[in-house]
Order: structure tokens, then sequence, then C-alpha cells
């Protein structure tokens, strides 16, 4: 029996794939390469195994999705093929849609029809937008304020009904902000063009592709005045992967959503500070105008993922870092050769 992995040549998708394999399990990546590369699945098959299946396709693409399904012998799936750009959500709001809950329908849907009842799916901390109480619980109201966010509530809603008389069983897997890289240095976060996200950006200054770094804004209500976020390391996160897979297998839990955070929050100065040291040199930056859409702070009340999938993180900001330098340092162009 194997696990469908979608999205699998992604940044996500690639660390799951290693912490599957090291956890025993058979893997089938997919992916269309519509934000990745074939260097990423070669990485992932030289840190476990030549033989792990790979199949580029859309999963839009029905007949294609019918084929893996009769293939492989799959018996749970982890859903990570998404577009995830929040501002580019912004722009090209159809082809996120279609794209985003296109996917997740078409994969549900062949699902049911194999009879396959195991689903991980990759949701976010988007949906709670600013939460009125910090850490926040997976009870807390969510919702959205981009087409992207619009995309994981409404996946949410879409499974939740599905699981309700479908044979489908899904973990709703909340991340929070996923940084670092497997400790190697062979995969890791390889954006297009210049990075949205903090540590890539930070990381690209390290090594010299951008000049500095722009933090935006310093006057939030947080203890230094910049914003602040959970960071978890990919392979935390990617383990949570595996603890869910193990949970689905041993009941029934219908459709339940689960934060994957560390529940410590770290501001963006914390963040610099912490990649400088890593770095060994300072990061250079200039405090600029708050970024539009930007929340203040958020972090995760991590307890449930213990209770629920027997997980909690065990990497700090320290690890993120020299990981994901570890990685950038190595691969300064990322899988581009
Ligand atoms: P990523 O872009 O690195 O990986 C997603 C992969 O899916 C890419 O390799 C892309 O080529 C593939 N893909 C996209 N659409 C596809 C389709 N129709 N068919 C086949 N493959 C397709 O992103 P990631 O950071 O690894 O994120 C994985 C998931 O986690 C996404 O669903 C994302 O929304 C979610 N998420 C990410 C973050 C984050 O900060 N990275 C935070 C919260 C949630
Ligand atoms: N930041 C800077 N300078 C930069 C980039 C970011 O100061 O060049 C700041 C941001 O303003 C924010 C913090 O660093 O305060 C973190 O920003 P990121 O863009 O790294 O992360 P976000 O929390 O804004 O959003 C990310 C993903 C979303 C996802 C969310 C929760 O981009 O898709 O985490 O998982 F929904």
């Amino acid at each position: 029996m194997a696990v469908l992995v979608t999205g699998g040549a992604g940044y996500i998708g690639s660390h799951t794939a290693v912490s599957l394999h090291e956890a025993g399990r058979e893997v089938v990546l997919l992916d269309n390469f519509s934000n990745s590369s074939s260097g990423a699945v070669e990485a992932v098959r030289a840190l476990t195994t030549p033989d792990m299946a790979f199949i580029e396709a859309d999963l839009r693409d029905g007949e294609a999705l019918d084929g893996v399904f009769q293939r492989y012998d799959i018996d749970e799936v982890i859903h990570f093929a998404a577009f995830k750009a929040v501002g580019e959500s912004v722009g090209r709001p159809l082809d996120y849609y279609d794209n985003n809950l296109g996917s997740t329908i078409g994969l549900a849907k062949a699902m049911v029809q194999h009879g396959v009842e195991r689903l991980v799916f990759s949701s976010s901390c988007t949906v709670y937008g600013q939460p009125d109480t910090i850490p926040v619980t997976e009870a807390a109201p969510t919702g959205a304020e981009s087409p992207y966010g619009w995309t994981k509530y409404m996946s949410e809603q879409i499974l939740r009904d599905a699981c309700e008389s479908l044979p489908l069983n899904t973990i709703l897997l909340r991340y929070f902000n996923p940084v670092g890289a497997h400790p190697e240095g062979t995969i890791g976060e390889d954006p297009n063009g210049i990075p949205n996200n903090l540590v890539p950006f930070v990381m690209q200054v390290a090594v010299g592709r951008l000049e500095k770094l722009r933090i935006f804004g310093s006057d939030y209500d947080t203890p230094d005045g910049t914003a602040v976020r959970d960071y978890i390391h990919v392979v935390d996160l990617a383990e949570g992967h595996v603890s869910a897979l193990d949970a689905l297998a041993s009941e029934s839990v219908g459709c339940t959503a689960v934060n994957l955070g560390t529940g410590v929050g770290s501001s963006v100065l914390e963040v610099v500070e912490a990649a400088s040291r890593a770095v060994g040199t300072p990061i250079p930056y200039e405090i600029v105008d708050r970024r539009s859409g930007d929340i203040e702070k958020i972090w995760a009340d991590p307890a449930h993922a213990t209770a629920a999938l027997g997980w909690t993180s065990t990497r700090d900001l320290d690890d993120m870092m020299r990981d994901h330098w570890n990685w950038q340092r190595s691969n300064p162009n990322g899988f581009a050769v």
C-alpha cells in the first residue's frame, strides 16, 4: 500500500516524502511542476530511494488521476498541490479558485471512486485572520482576506461536507509559518522570482542575491514593534503529516482541523537576529511601512495536535535558521543548475 503525495515536488511535499519514507511508508509523488522542478524529485530520491514513484500530471486532469489510482495501490493521500501566493491570488483570483478548488474536488472524487478513505489536507493559519485570542485554537472563528485564503476556507468546507456523507476521513492541517530545510541541505524552499516570505528573502540577502531586507512595519503592538508569527521547522511539519496519517489509520475522525505550530511567537527582528547568528554576519535591513493585509501577531495553541496526533514540534528558531542557511548556502540558485 502507498501514500499519494500531491504537490510532492514542492517545498513541504518534498520534505514530507522523506519523512514518510523514513517512517517506512511507500510513497507515490505527483506534481505538475507549476511551482517546482524535477531537481526536487531527484534530490528526494537521493535522500530516500531511487525507486520512489513520480507522476508528472495536473491534478485537475481526471483521466490522469484515475490512471494513478488504477496503477498504484494507494490507501492514503496527502494533498499539498495548490497555488500559494497571497498577493498573486488577488490579481489572478480565477486561476487560484480553479487550481486550488478544482484539484481538491477532483482528488476527493477520485478517492471516493477508488475506495480510498484517508486524506490529509494542507490548510493554513491564514483562515484565522487576526484572531482575538492568542495562542489560537482550532475553535477560533475562520474566514479569509484573499482569494488564496478563501480557497483554503472553501476547501475545508468542501471536505467537511464530503466527510459527512461519503466514506472519507480527513485531517485539515492548519500550518503556521514553515521555514528551514532538511539538515542534509539538498532539499529546501526554492521560490520563483523575488521571495514574498520573510525567511527566503533573508537568506537570499545572506547569500548575496538581494541587497537588503525591508522590514514591513515597526509600529505594531508587539514587544519590539515588528509583527509576530509562529515559525515551524519544515521537518517538524513533515513529521506532523506522518502522525496525521497514523491517527487516520487508527480511528475514524470524520473531518477535523489541527494546528501545526510550535506555540512560540517570534518577531521579524528576532528572526533576523537568529538568521544573523546562523549566517555569522549581520543581515542588512531597513524599516519601511507596513505591508498591506498583514496581521499583527499570531501563534498556535498546539495542544490539540499533541492530543489528537501525539505530535509536538522539537526544533527551535536557531535550528530553523541553521538548516535554511545550510540549504541556501549549498544551493545559492535553488534547484537550478
Ligand atoms: P509549493 O508551491 O512549494 O508546493 C506546491 C506544489 O504543488 C508545487 O510543486 C506545484 O508545482 C504543485 N501543484 C500546484 N498545482 C498543481 C496541480 N494542479 N497539479 C499538480 N501539482 C500542482 O508550496 P508549499 O510551500 O510546499 O505548500 C504546500 C501546501 O501547503 C499548499 O497547499 C500551500 O497552500 C500550503 N501552505 C503552505 C504554507 C507555506 O508558507 N509554505 C503555509 C500554509 C499552507
Ligand atoms: N516580512 C518582512 N519583509 C519581507 C517579508 C516579510 O518584514 O520581505 C514580514 C511580514 O510583514 C510579516 C512576517 O515578515 O510580518 C512574515 O511574513 P511572511 O510573508 O513570511 O508570512 P505571512 O505570515 O505573511 O504569510 C505566510 C504565507 C501565507 C500563509 C501564512 C500562514 O505567505 O500563505 O504564512 O501560514 F497563509
